[in-house]
């Protein structure tokens, strides 16, 4: 099987192969011979268990990720599908002007994960793909110089989320106060209304 290494991060190699004869993504979580043999074993066990996790709850909470196809426990590996796309960070590379429908997107999403009790735990635009099928289907991509992007519709703009390593469960402050301070502004409409009323 040709594996193509496609990146290395600091957990990670990431390769481009096939399996059972789709193109796949093979993410390797790396050992590190600076921690533990027993610590190192377990890190790499709650990462992979991480990504199986939230792949499936993100599933659930209708965001957009890549199928997971197999796990291998032995070799510390994941086979996710592979995204024909772009990653966000490398879009915002290419564009020449500041695109606030691209801020908004990332904003939209990062908001639905949060409603939904999870923190990303590594919340970069190396995270977010856009998939090639919507950059045709919506035009986004401008084939005659090459180089522009056309965001002006948001609707347009659907990510995909990758990489739940670092992933975790929480109702966050940040959700937390959001929702605190929604409840406060309905306290005080319906105190004004009683007073109106008095
Ligand atoms: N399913 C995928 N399809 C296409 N490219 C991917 C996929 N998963 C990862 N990549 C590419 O590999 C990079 C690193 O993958 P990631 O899962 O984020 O690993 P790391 O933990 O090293 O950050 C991504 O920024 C992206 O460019
Ligand atoms: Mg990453």
């Amino acid at each position: 099987m040709e594996e193509i290494l496609i990146s290395t991060g600091s957990d990670a190699n990431i390769y481009m192969c096939k399996f059972l004869g789709k193109n796949v993504v093979k993410k390797v979580i790396y050992r590190k011979f600076y921690r533990h043999k027993t610590i190192d074993k377990k890190i790499r066990k709650l990462r992979i268990s991480n990504e199986i996790k939230f792949t499936k709850r993100l599933t659930s909470l209708n965001i957009d990720v890549p199928i997971l196809y197999f796990i291998d426990m032995e070799e510390k590996s994941l086979f996710f599908e592979y995204i024909k796309g772009c990653t966000i960070n490398n879009i915002l590379k290419n564009i020449i002007e500041y695109v606030p429908n691209i801020a908004k997107a990332v904003g939209i999403i990062l908001a639905k994960i949060h409603n939904g009790g999870v923190i990303h735990g590594d919340f970069t635009t190396s995270n977010l793909m856009l998939r090639n099928s919507y950059i045709y289907k919506n035009k986004i991509y401008n084939y005659k110089d090459n180089t522009s992007y056309e965001f002006s519709d948001i609707k347009n703009i659907k990510l995909c989320v990758i990489d739940f390593g670092l992933s975790f469960l929480s109702s966050t402050v940040e959700v937390c106060s959001v929702k605190k301070k929604k409840k406060e502004k309905k306290k005080k409409k319906e105190k004004k209304k009683k007073k109106k009323k008095k």
